[in-house]
C-alpha cells in the first residue's frame, strides 16, 4: 500500500485501520494481521518507557523505534511521530528531524496541532505529513489534562478550520483525537483527505489504537475509547508464572528441551 492509496480508500468508502507499533515484532504482527498503516507513536513514552506523558521522549528514542519497526513492517507504510520540541523550535530543526525518519524508512511523519506553514514546507520538499488535531497529548499542560476537545460550537469550528487549513497545506491525513462523533463527522465530510479517529467516533475514515491498549498489555489506565481485543498481559503473566514454578520444581528443562 502507498500513502496515495489512502485518498482512494476515502473516496470508495473503505475504512482505514491503523495501529501503533514500536519494534520489529510488533510491526511484523500488525503487518501479518493486515493493518493498513503503522504509527510509531510517541505514546511509546508511556507504554514502553513508563512515563506519565509523551513529553519526555527524544528524537533518538523515536529514531531507534522507527528503525526497528520499519524492519518488521514489510510493505505496510510506517509513519513516525515527531516528538515534543523536535519541530516546534525552528524550521531547520523540523526539516532535519522529519527527514531523518524518512532516511530510516518511514514513509511519513506526524505532527500535533494546527501548523499549516510547517506542513506546507515539509510537503513541498517531499516529506508527507499526517496532522493531529483535538486532544494533542504534547499540549497536555496547556489543555489541563487529557479531556474531550471541540465540545462547544466555537472550539468545534476552530477544529474544522484547522482541518481545512492542514488539508490546504498538503497534509495527506489527519488524526482526530478525543472529539465528539458529530464534530469528527462534520470534519470528515468537509475535507477530501482521510481522518483517522481515536476517541472520535465511527464517522472517521479510519481508526487508530495504541498496540498495548488494543492487546490488553497496558493496564495503568484505560481511556473510554479503548477497546481491548485481547488480554495479553494476563496470558503473559500466567505463562511466566508457570515457567517460574517449573524452574523452581526442577521440571524445566525436561528431556525434550535438553541434549543427551
Ligand atoms: O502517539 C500515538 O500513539 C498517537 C496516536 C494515539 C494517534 O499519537
Amino acid at each position: 500500500m502507498e500513502l496515495t492509496d489512502l485518498i482512494k480508500k476515502k473516496r470508495n468508502g473503505e475504512k482505514i485501520a491503523m495501529i501503533t507499533a514500536y519494534d520489529f515484532t510488533q510491526a511484523s504482527i500488525a503487518g501479518e494481521a493486515g493493518i493498513d498503516l503503522i504509527l510509531v507513536g510517541d505514546s511509546l513514552s508511556m507504554v514502553i518507557d513508563g512515563n506519565d506523558s509523551t513529553l519526555p521522549v527524544s528524537m533518538e528514542i523515536m529514531q531507534y523505534h522507527t528503525n526497528i519497526a520499519v524492519k518488521g513492517a514489510k510493505g505496510v507504510p510506517v509513519i513516525a511521530d515527531m516528538p515534543f520540541l523536535s519541530y516546534q523550535t525552528n524550521l531547520s530543526d523540523a526539516i532535519k528531524n522529519a527527514g531523518s525518519f524518512l532516511k530510516l524508512g518511514a514513509k511519513a511523519i506526524k505532527i500535533e496541532g494546527n501548523l499549516p506553514e510547517l506542513t506546507k514546507k515539509l510537503t513541498s520538499i517531499g516529506i508527507p505529513v499526517m496532522g493531529h488535531l483535538g486532544l494533542t497529548p504534547q499540549s497536555v499542560n496547556q489543555l489541563g489534562g487529557y479531556h474531550l476537545q471541540g465540545k462547544d460550537e466555537k472550539s468545534a469550528e476552530k477544529l474544522l478550520l484547522a482541518a481545512k487549513q492542514l488539508e490546504e497545506a498538503g497534509a495527506f491525513s489527519i488524526v482526530l483525537e478525543a472529539v465528539p462523533s458529530h464534530v469528527a463527522k462534520l470534519i470528515t465530510e468537509s475535507i477530501s483527505i482521510p481522518t483517522i479517529g481515536i476517541g472520535a467516533g465511527v464517522y472517521c475514515d479510519g481508526q487508530v489504537l495504541v498496540y498495548h491498549d488494543l492487546l490488553g498489555l497496558f493496564d495503568k489506565f484505560k481511556p473510554k475509547f479503548v477497546k481491548r481485543y485481547a488480554n495479553l498481559k494476563r496470558i503473559a503473566v500466567d505463562a511466566i508464572k508457570t515457567y517460574s514454578i517449573e524452574v523452581k520444581a526442577g521440571k524445566f528443562p525436561d528431556d525434550k528441551h535438553s541434549w543427551k
